[in-house]
C-alpha cells in the first residue's frame, strides 16, 4: 500500500485512475484546482470506492472517511502553488509515496491561442511540483504524457523509439516536460520516473457515476459524440472524409479509460518494484478504428442513431495513430482488455445518467471543508 498524491485527480483520467489505486489498497491524496475537474467526480470515487457516505452532512468525516482511516483526501490547489503543493504533501501526516501527474491543460486549439497559459500550467507547474517533491523526499513520479508528440507520423504502429515531433503549443509542451523529467532522472541517483503515452483514451467506468465532463464544446471526438446521442449538441462533424484510410475517416487508437486507470496501477507498482529507472510506454490498444467505425458501434452498441456530416479536415491532424503498446506488456504485463463496444456502452451510460455532466449534480465543498481537512 502506497499513498500517493494524484493532481488533476478531479479530471477525467485522474478520477478514474484514484479509484483504480483506492480498489487495489492504496491511500489516495487528490490535489486540483477544479479548473476543468470536479469535486462531484471525488466524492463519487469514494463512493464506489465504498468509502462514503461523503456530502455535505458528512463534512467532518471527509478526511476520515472509508474502512481503516483516511484513505482519500481532497486539496483545492493549484500545482504551480508551492503552498499548496507543500498542504497536499503534508496532509494526514505526509509520507506521499509517489505521485501520479494528471494535472494539466490539453486542448490543442486552446494551446496554439493561449500558448503562455499552456507553458505556465504545464511546464513551471510540473518544475514547481518536482521542487516539491524533492522538498519531500519523494523521488517515484508517472507522469501523463501523450501520443501527440508522435506529431503526423506515416508510421503505423507507432513505437516509443518513434522521432517527437509536435506539431503544436501543447504538443511542445508535453515534449519540454518529458525532456525535463529525463534531465531530472539523469541529475541524481533514485528516480523512479515513467512517461505514459496516452493515445486516445474514451469511455467512462461501468457504472456510469463517473466520466468524460468537458468544460464547454468537447474538443475530442467520443465526449461530443456522447453528448450528440444525449441531444446536447445537434450532429457530428466529421473532419475529412478524404484520408487515406479504409472508409476515408481518420483512424484512431481508442483505449477504455479503466483500461487506462489500471494501466497506471501497475506502472506504479513497476516503479516501485524495480531499481530506479526512467519508463517511456505507449498506452494503447494497438487497434485501430476510423471515426465512422466508432459511429456504427456506438450507434449499434446502444441503438440510437447518430446525426453526423462529413466536413473538411482539421489543420494538424493525421491519417492513423495507432500504437504499439508491446513495451508496455512486456515491461508491466499490461494491455487493455475493454473492447470498442465496452466504451460505447460504458461511455452512454455516463451520458445518459448525467446528460449535463456532474453540473447536474454538483457539490460544492466549502473552503472551510477543504480547510478543515488539509490536516488530520
Ligand atoms: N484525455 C486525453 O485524450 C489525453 C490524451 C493524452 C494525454 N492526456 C493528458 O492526461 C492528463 C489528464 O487528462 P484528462 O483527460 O483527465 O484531463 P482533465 O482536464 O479532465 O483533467 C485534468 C485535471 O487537472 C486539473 N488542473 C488543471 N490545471 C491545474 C492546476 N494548475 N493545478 C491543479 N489542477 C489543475 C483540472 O481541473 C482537471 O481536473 C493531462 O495532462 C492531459 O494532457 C490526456
Amino acid at each position: 500500500m502506497t499513498k500517493v498524491l494524484l493532481t488533476g485527480g478531479a479530471g477525467f483520467i485522474g478520477s478514474h485512475t484514484g479509484l483504480a489505486l483506492l480498489q487495489t489498497g492504496h491511500q489516495v491524496v487528490v490535489v486540483d484546482d477544479f479548473s476543468n475537474g470536479n469535486a462531484e467526480a471525488v466524492r463519487r470515487v469514494a463512493e464506489l470506492a465504498g468509502l462514503g457516505p461523503w456530502g455535505q452532512a458528512a463534512a467532518d468525516h471527509w478526511a476520515e472517511a472509508g474502512p481503516g482511516g483516511s484513505r482519500l483526501h481532497l486539496i483545492q490547489g493549484d500545482v504551480r502553488s508551492p503552498q499548496d503543493l507543500d498542504r497536499a504533501f503534508a496532509v494526514s501526516g505526509g509520507g506521499i509515496g509517489a505521485v501520479l501527474h494528471f494535472a494539466g491543460l490539453k486542448a490543442v486549439g486552446e494551446s496554439m491561442t493561449q500558448p503562455l497559459r499552456y507553458w505556465d500550467v504545464n511546464v513551471t507547474g510540473t518544475v514547481r511540483l518536482l521542487e516539491a517533491m524533492v522538498r519531500h523526499g519523494c523521488q517515484t513520479l508517472v507522469f501523463s504524457s501523450s501520443a501527440t508528440l508522435y506529431g503526423t507520423t506515416d508510421t503505423v504502429p507507432i513505437p516509443e523509439t518513434a522521432p517527437l515531433q509536435p506539431i503544436n503549443p501543447y504538443g511542445y509542451t508535453k515534449a519540454a516536460v518529458e525532456r525535463m523529467l529525463t534531465d531530472v532522472a539523469a541529475s541524481a541517483p533514485g528516480w523512479r520516473i515513467a512517461l505514459l503515452r496516452y493515445f486516445n483514451p474514451v469511455g467512462a467506468h461501468p457504472s456510469g457515476r463517473i466520466g468524460e465532463d468537458p468544460n464547454g464544446l468537447p474538443n475530442n471526438l467520443f465526449p461530443f459524440l456522447c453528448q450528440v446521442a444525449g441531444g446536447r449538441r445537434q450532429r457530428l462533424d466529421v473532419f475529412g472524409g478524404d484520408w487515406p484510410t479504409g472508409d476515408g475517416t481518420g483512424v484512431r487508437d481508442y483505449l477504455h479509460v479503466m483500461d487506462l486507470a489500471e494501466g497506471h496501477g501497475r506502472a506504479l507498482d513497476v516503479l516501485l518494484a524495480e531499481p530506479p529507472q526512467l519508463l517511456t510506454l505507449n498506452l494503447g490498444s494497438g487497434q485501430g478504428h476510423s471515426v465512422l467505425e466508432l459511429v456504427r458501434a456506438f450507434e449499434t452498441t446502444n441503438g440510437l442513431t447518430l446525426p453526423y456530416a462529413v466536413v473538411g479536415r482539421r489543420p494538424g491532424d493525421s491519417a492513423v495513430s495507432v500504437a504499439d503498446p508491446r513495451q508496455a506488456e512486456r515491461r508491466m504485463g499490461w494491455r487493455t482488455r475493454r473492447s470498442l463496444a465496452d466504451i460505447c456502452r460504458d461511455g452512454w451510460a455516463w451520458q445518459s445518467a448525467n446528460p449535463q455532466g456532474y453540473r447536474s449534480n454538483e457539490w460544492h465543498p466549502t473552503g472551510e471543508l477543504i480547510g478543515a481537512q488539509q490536516v488530520s
